[in-house]
């Protein structure tokens, strides 16, 4: 399988196989390099870094991610090394259908490919957009190199008429307000270009800023990396130091597996927590644990995330945006403000422990950044239920959640799927009242496929001109990082996997205890046996192409929905030559 014996050359760089070869492989691989202005001295012997970017025009957020480049770039030739930047698919959740999740596996297995059959000895990944940060950083694990992320960064804040308004929260908002006829339809249009106005990602703690942030906490990325907004120039500057600090972890062999370790993963969760951070931290923390082989489950993030209350006052569950988040002193000031709670002995890519990156760290504004005793919201984290109704866990976030509906005892409206949700829902007859909990299933990794952003379903139109703003939501599907609501994700096994959330029907009683981390339905054991012997096998309606490989290979959300034979890796050996 490979050219390389590890033994011999413990200090040989793995771009030699390439560019270090006196044989007619070796003239292949220099020659055609030089059809881009190289000379030999440029990367002969130098540490090749790849610059593996999503940049695509189809992603938005992703699109100024060629400039961050150039600066990555400079900073690997300031230190000695040889960048070669590479494009890997992108994932763009504002454009693509039916969700970028079904395709996240896909891209990870692009960025795995693309950098062990490379001449390449370190990477720097350029993410953005929310699956582009799992995606790059599971396919790089595989393949284990030295390896640093770079996240684009969050757009300005958005302003409309005299006020803030956040990427995908006040979406929600906005759409609510017109359907409950408290909005022009010209009014809504016209937040459009108010919402987006910078390059950069969603810039409320949605999930593109959760995993940036997070990334901080496992180590992964440099201070800073998940709040500089993307047209500060302090972005650039990063993106250089990121260059800089990709060549030294070539020559110290730090590969990615000492930096993303148990206590990383940990860390990451309670940084999480504290953030109030998306809830689909939970499926891609739990997919990258599994290529490296770490010991780490859906448990740990309840466990380890309990004790940790909200700090952060950033929408959804809070008010302020990413560039406030910036300003009051980003991820190091609250990795700072918990760091009692942290193992501040893991290790980062800056070659330092964590307990030394956030060393000088300082909040600036405790009305962004609230202190650990007085936190902006005592639940943080994310909630592990189980119960008949998830015998293998669902997810709840507390902190975008309504207090007195922790607690709920209610009858179950229950959807077979989006369409019918669609069919049903503006029903001016529909049967439901506030206590009703709604059920939406075939939503999961199989039964979308590729478990949509659809959790936190809209409310029925006829509860909302009560003035109804919340209920009781629970699905196999995942929630956009931006929404909010006492919304039950993830339920696993999902429905189209056989899961008890195909069992229930329209009347059955659910009882949802968060405190108590409890989903139940009340149902003899019996009664769910005759259900389940009735129950019709799901079929999948996709017989070829990537859908089909998804379909039949994806795992379920409480181990992080990844394909079954993807999981782990298979490090960095040198393929075999190609003539
Ligand atoms: Fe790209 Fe939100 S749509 S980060
Ligand atoms: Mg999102």
């Amino acid at each position: 399988m490979s050219d390389r014996d590890d033994d011999d050359n413990k200090d040989k760089l793995r771009s030699a196989e390439w560019f270090g070869r006196q044989d007619s492989y070796g003239f292949i691989y220099r020659s055609w390099m030089k059809n881009q202005g190289h000379t030999a001295d440029m990367f002969q012997g130098k540490p090749v870094i790849g610059i593996c970017n999503t940049w695509s025009e189809l992603t938005p957020c992703n699109g100024h991610l060629r400039m961050l480049a150039d600066h990555v770039r400079r900073g690997v030739y300031a230190a000695g090394g040889f960048p070669l930047e590479f494009p890997v698919t992108s994932l763009g959740e504002s454009n693509m259908r039916p969700t970028t999740m079904l395709f996240r596996n896909l891209v990870s297995m692009d960025v795995e490919a693309s950098i062990r059959s490379n001449p390449l000895d370190g990477v720097v990944l350029l993410v953005g957009c929310d699956k582009t940060t799992p995606a790059s950083l599971m396919g790089a694990a595989s393949v284990d190199l030295p390896t640093i992320l770079v996240s684009g960064g969050p757009m300005l804040s958005g302003r409309w008429k005299g006020r803030q308004i956040g990427s995908g929260t006040d979406v929600i908002r906005f759409k609510e307000a017109v359907r409950a006829g408290e909005m022009s339809v010209d009014e809504f249009m016209s937040a459009e270009a108010a919402m987006s106005r910078s390059a950069g990602s969603c810039m409320t703690m949605g999930t593109a800023s959760t995993m940036a942030s997070l990334c901080e906490g496992l180590g992964i990325a440099l201070p800073e990396n998940g709040a500089i907004p993307a047209v500060d120039a302090r972005r650039q500057a990063l993106a250089f130091e990121a260059g800089r600090r990709a060549v030294a972890m070539v020559r110290e062999k730090q590969r990615m597996s000492d930096v993303l370790t148990r206590a990383a993963f940990l860390n990451a969760v309670r940084l999480n927590a504290a953030l109030g951070g998306s809830t689909n931290a939970v499926v891609h923390l739990l997919a990258l644990a599994g290529r490296l082989g770490v010991q780490f489950t859906l448990d740990d993030f309840d466990a380890a995330g309990r004790d940790i209350p909200c700090l952060a006052n950033l929408m959804p569950s809070g008010k302020y945006l990413m560039e406030d988040f910036f300003h009051a002193g980003g991820v190091p000031a609250v990795l700072a403000e918990i760091s009692d709670r942290l193992d501040l002995s893991a290790t980062t890519v800056t070659g330092r422990t964590l307990g030394a990156v956030i060393g000088g760290a300082e909040v600036h504004d405790r009305d962004v950044i609230f202190p650990l005793d007085t936190p902006f919201k005592p639940a943080g984290g994310i909630a592990v239920l189980r119960g008949n109704l998830a015998p293998d866990g669902a997810v709840i976030k507390p902190s975008a959640a309504t207090e007195n509906l922790m607690v709920h005892r209610g009858r179950a409206l229950v959807f077979d799927g989006p369409d019918d949700l669609k069919a049903r829902i503006e029903d001016p007859d529909l049967d439901v009242d506030e206590t009703t909990v709604l059920v939406l299933r075939n939503c999961g990794p199989k039964g979308y496929p590729g478990m949509a952003e659809i959790g936190n379903l809209p409310i029925p139109r006829v509860m909302l001109e009560k003035g109804v703003l919340d209920m009781v939501r629970i699905s196999d599907a995942r929630m956009s990082g931006t929404a909010y609501g006492t919304v039950v994700l993830h339920v696993a096994p999902e429905a189209a996997a056989g899961g008890p959330l195909a069992l229930v029907e329209t009347g059955d009683m659910i009882e949802l205890d968060v405190p108590g981390r409890r989903l139940h339905l009340d149902i003899a054991e019996d009664e769910l046996e005759r259900r389940r012997a009735r129950l019709a096998p799901f079929v999948s309606p996709y017989g070829r192409g990537w859908e089909r490989l998804y379909v039949e290979h994806v795992q379920q959300a409480d181990t992080g929905a990844d394909l079954d034979f993807l999981v782990g890796g298979s490090g960095d050996y040198v393929p075999r030559v190609s003539h």
